[in-house]
This record gives C-alpha cells, structure tokens and sequence, in this order.
C-alpha cells in the first residue's frame, strides 16, 4: 500500500503504544511504525496478550496491527524510514547526580536524539511526545542540528494528556490535542502536519497550537494542577475527620460551582502514577533553577501532602485497631495506582504494605490486574507478602482489609460472607470510599473511610 505520510514512535509504553495505535486506527493513509530497545515489549505488542492492560486497546490493535500499524526492535531503519518522529521514552526522576530526586533524568531523552541523528539520511519533524522540562526543545534541536549531513530536524512538542484506564476514550475524543512549535515559517509548516494528523479526527478547534516553550509548561501545569487539587480536598479530609464533616458532601457542594467543577474531588488515599509526582518535583526543580524558590515550595508541599496523607491513613488503622498490628493479617484490595490499570507506579498501596511490614503485620495482596506487577515492586520481601487473586481467600481470617485501589469489582463484593470468614471484630479501611459503609455496619463491620468521622458515617 503507497502511504502518505509515514510516522515513527520510539518508546512502546503506556504513552507510546495507545497514542500510535488510535492514530494508526484513524489515519489508514498514514503508515505508523513504534519501536522500542525492550524486545519482549515489542513481542507482546506483536501477539495477543498485549504488554498494558488499557480498557478497548486489544479491539484497536487488532484493528490497525499489520495494515498500518507495525512494532518493531529495529530502530535505525525505522527512524531512516520515518518522516515525522514521535519520541515517547520514560523521562523519569534523576536518582542520582545534581538535581537528584526532583530534575528529570534525560538520559533516554538525549540518547535518542543523537541516534536520529547518526542515522537519519533525510530531513525530519521530530515530535516531544514524553513530558520534559520546559526549554528541552532547544537541547534537542542543538544536538540535532549540529550535523554536517546538510539535514534540518524540525522540533515540535505534543505532549499527551491521557489518563491510564481511560486512555482509549481519552484518545478517541480529547478535551484538547496541544501543538508548540516555533513560530517560524519552518516551524508554522511542521506544525500544520502534525495538526493535519490529528484533523483526522479531532475537531480543529480542539487542536491548540502554541509556542514551544508554552507547550512544554503548559503539560508540566496541567498535571501539577490535577494533582494538587487531589491534595487540597485530602488536606480537608484531615479536618473534616476531626470535625465530622463529610469530605464526600463538601466535595459535592464545592463542585457545584460551575468555578470549581466536580472532577478531581474524590478524596482518597493519596495519588499515584508515574506521572504526578515526578513531574511536580520537576516542577519545583525548575523553579528554583529559575530562582523561584517561594513557587518551588508551594508545589513541593503537594507532593509532601499527598505521602502523608497515605502515611496519616496507615496511622488511623494502627489506632483503630487498638494500636497494635503485629502478627495481624491484613487484607490489601488493590495494588493498581488507579482502577482499570495493571499500572503499580507509585502505587500509595505499595506505600500502605510497606507500613503495614514496618508495623509487623501480614499483608495479603489481591488486585485484578496487578499481581505480577506487586510481587515485581516487593520483591525484597516476597517472603513477608501473600498474593493472592481471589479477594475472598485474601480476606480469610483477616483482622481488617484495606481497600487503596477504586476497583468497581471491590464494591459489588458478597460483604457477608467476607465478614464472615474473618477475625472479629472486623475492619475495613475504605481509602477510596468507594464501599456501601450503611451495609456494611448492618453486616458488623467497623469501618473507617476518609474524610470522616466515625460517628457521622
Ligand atoms: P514507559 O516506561 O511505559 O515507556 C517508555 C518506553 O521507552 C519503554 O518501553 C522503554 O524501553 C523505551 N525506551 C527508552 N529508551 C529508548 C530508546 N533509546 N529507544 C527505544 N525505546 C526506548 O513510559 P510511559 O508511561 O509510556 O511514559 C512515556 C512518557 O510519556 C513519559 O515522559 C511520561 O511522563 C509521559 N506521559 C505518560 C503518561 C502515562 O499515562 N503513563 C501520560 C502522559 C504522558
Ligand atoms: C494523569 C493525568 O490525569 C493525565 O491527564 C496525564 O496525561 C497523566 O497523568 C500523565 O501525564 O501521566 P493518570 O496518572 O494516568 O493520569 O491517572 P489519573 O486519573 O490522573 O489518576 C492519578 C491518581 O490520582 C490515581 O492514583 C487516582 O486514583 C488518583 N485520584 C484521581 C484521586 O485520588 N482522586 C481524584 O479525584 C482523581
């Protein structure tokens, strides 16, 4: 088949497979390659149990694999071949060096870059689809366009706003696709390719175009307000559990103000994802590169707010059950970060069983999608943890279970029979208050949920 346009994505992961594949889906014209170093990525991407679990993928996949879409380990001939590139690696946290636990580590960033550039034999558009510092733009086109080749790499930024467990319908309709580019004749050009991908299905006044440097900001800001408006309504369960208040009611009133809006109010646990901490702490380094030091803290303190409301929750649970869990089985329901995901990144309850050990109690963990991803980020204490898949063996003789992932599947659960298989009196903590806590104090149950008071609920 004569493609018009052929398109090239490095880095297979979250971003990178789900974004090339609905443009594959909905641009039959355009050929899209993704390619990745991790071969066992790329096997799975090529067969039918896919590396992600991402609600609709497998439907599109097998919709684009092998007529527009391909997965491939071989980067240098698929770069060669491509006319833009989308670059989607991991950027994430410096762990060592300066900047070290705040700066983004653009190792994988950089090697790419200079590997376009030993290979490519032809003029390109290369696209920042991965979350970078604002002004990596520049980096990028310096080392790009220090060739001798005579070539011309036009940078862009598109950064990506999906939400894992959503990703498809995100996808499919976006609230907005954003464009940076310069504002150069060049620049203006490779932008309106890229823009004329996205018309394929997005509504043009849904495609933003804007200055580099605006872009690269703007998808920092986006997660960084996201994330502290979770902080902000768990900074007020704290009050409202000491108040007897109802976070759920205040977050439900507060949403009504068409200022406010609803989303983003649920109290819970804490956030996790790969994403919000690590790009407010890069945040916050940029900040106090730029000599921001006041900024840099205000963001710093969201990060902060969120690790202690996960560490506060574990705290509640030591008091409720007469300060002692040692030797206690305790039931993990949920290790995702999210609902809908097999994704543990920053999991807060990879946070909760480390708190739990630290206290010597026996955590069991079950969660529908997570189990290898959990005994892959506690393999140091595998010896101390249960897994298990089936929620009732894991609540069996349990002192308390804790729910930190919103698994629909959790809520619709046969409660009695949970409670009654278990040590008396039974607890549950509800870190996502996602449970019926009127059914289940009829059953017996102690509950304990965020952002209340125990009398109140
Ligand atoms: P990921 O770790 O799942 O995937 C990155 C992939 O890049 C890995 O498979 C890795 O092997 C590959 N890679 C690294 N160096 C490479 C190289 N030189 N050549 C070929 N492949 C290489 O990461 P992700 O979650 O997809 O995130 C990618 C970027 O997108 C990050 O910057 C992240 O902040 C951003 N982002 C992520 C999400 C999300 O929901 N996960 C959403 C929006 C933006
Ligand atoms: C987030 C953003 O929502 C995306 O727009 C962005 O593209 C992405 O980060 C990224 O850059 O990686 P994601 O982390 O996949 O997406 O998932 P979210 O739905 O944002 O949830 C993040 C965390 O916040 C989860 O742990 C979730 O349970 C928690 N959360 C979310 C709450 O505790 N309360 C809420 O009201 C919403």
């Amino acid at each position: 088949m004569n493609f018009n346009t052929k398109i090239l994505c490095i880095g297979a992961g979250y971003v990178g497979g789900p974004t090339m594949t609905v443009i594959a889906d909905k641009c039959p014209q355009v050929k899209v390659t993704v390619v990745d170093i991790n071969q066992s990525r790329i096997d799975a991407w090529n067969s039918d149990k896919l590396p992600i679990f991402e609600p609709g993928l497998d439907e599109v996949v097998h919709r684009a694999r092998g007529r527009n879409l391909f997965f491939s380990t071989d980067v240098a001939l698929a770069i060669k071949d491509a006319d833009i590139i989308f670059v989607s690696v991991n950027t994430p946290t410096k762990t060592f060096g300066q900047g070290a636990g705040k700066a983004s580590d653009l190792q994988y960033w950089e090697k790419t870059a200079r590997q376009i550039l030993e290979v490519s034999t032809s003029d390109k558009i290369i696209v920042e689809k991965s979350t970078l510092p604002v002004r990596t733009a520049a980096a990028m086109e310096r080392i790009l366009n220090s060739n001798d080749k005579g070539l011309h790499f036009e940078v862009l930024s598109n950064p990506e706003f999906l939400a894992e467990g959503t990703a498809i319908q995100d996808l499919f309709a976006p609230d907005r696709v954003l464009i940076g580019s310069h504002q150069t004749p060049s620049g203006i050009a490779a932008c309106e390719k890229v823009v004329g991908i996205y018309a394929n299905w997005v509504p043009r006044e849904r495609i933003l175009t804007t200055n580099l440097w605006s872009s690269e900001l703007t998808k920092l800001t986006a997660n960084a307000f996201l994330a502290q408006r979770i902080t902000s309504i768990n900074s007020i369960s704290a009050l409202c559990e000491r108040t007897g208040a109802d976070v759920d009611e205040v977050a439900y009133v507060m949403g009504k103000d068409s200022r406010i809006g609803p989303k983003f109010l649920k109290s819970s646990i804490g956030f996790g994802g790969s994403c919000f901490k690590k790009d407010i702490l890069n945040l916050v380094y940029l900040c106090e590169h730029y000599g921001l030091p006041q900024v840099a803290a205000y963001w710093e303190s969201v990060v902060n707010i969120n690790e202690w409301q996960t560490h506060r929750f574990v705290a509640r649970m030591l008091e409720h059950m007469f300060n002692t869990i040692a030797g206690k089985r305790i039931a993990v329901f949920g290790f995702a970060f999210k609902a809908d995901t097999g994704d543990t990144r920053e999991s807060p309850a990879h946070l909760v069983v480390r708190d739990l050990l630290e206290e010597r109690a026996h955590p069991i963990v079950t969660d529908p999608k997570a189990i290898s991803e959990a005994k892959r980020d506690l393999k140091d204490v595998l010896d101390k943890v249960v897994f298990e898949e089936d929620p009732y063996k894991a609540s069996e003789n349990a002192h308390a279970v804790v729910v930190c992932t919103e698994w629909k599947q959790f809520a619709a659960l046969d409660w009695k029979r949970i409670y009654d298989s278990m040590e008396k009196p039974a607890f549950v903590f509800d870190g996502r208050n996602i449970l019926n806590v009127v059914e289940l104090r009829k059953i017996g149950f102690e509950v304990v949920s965020v952002g209340k008071g125990m009398a109140e609920t």
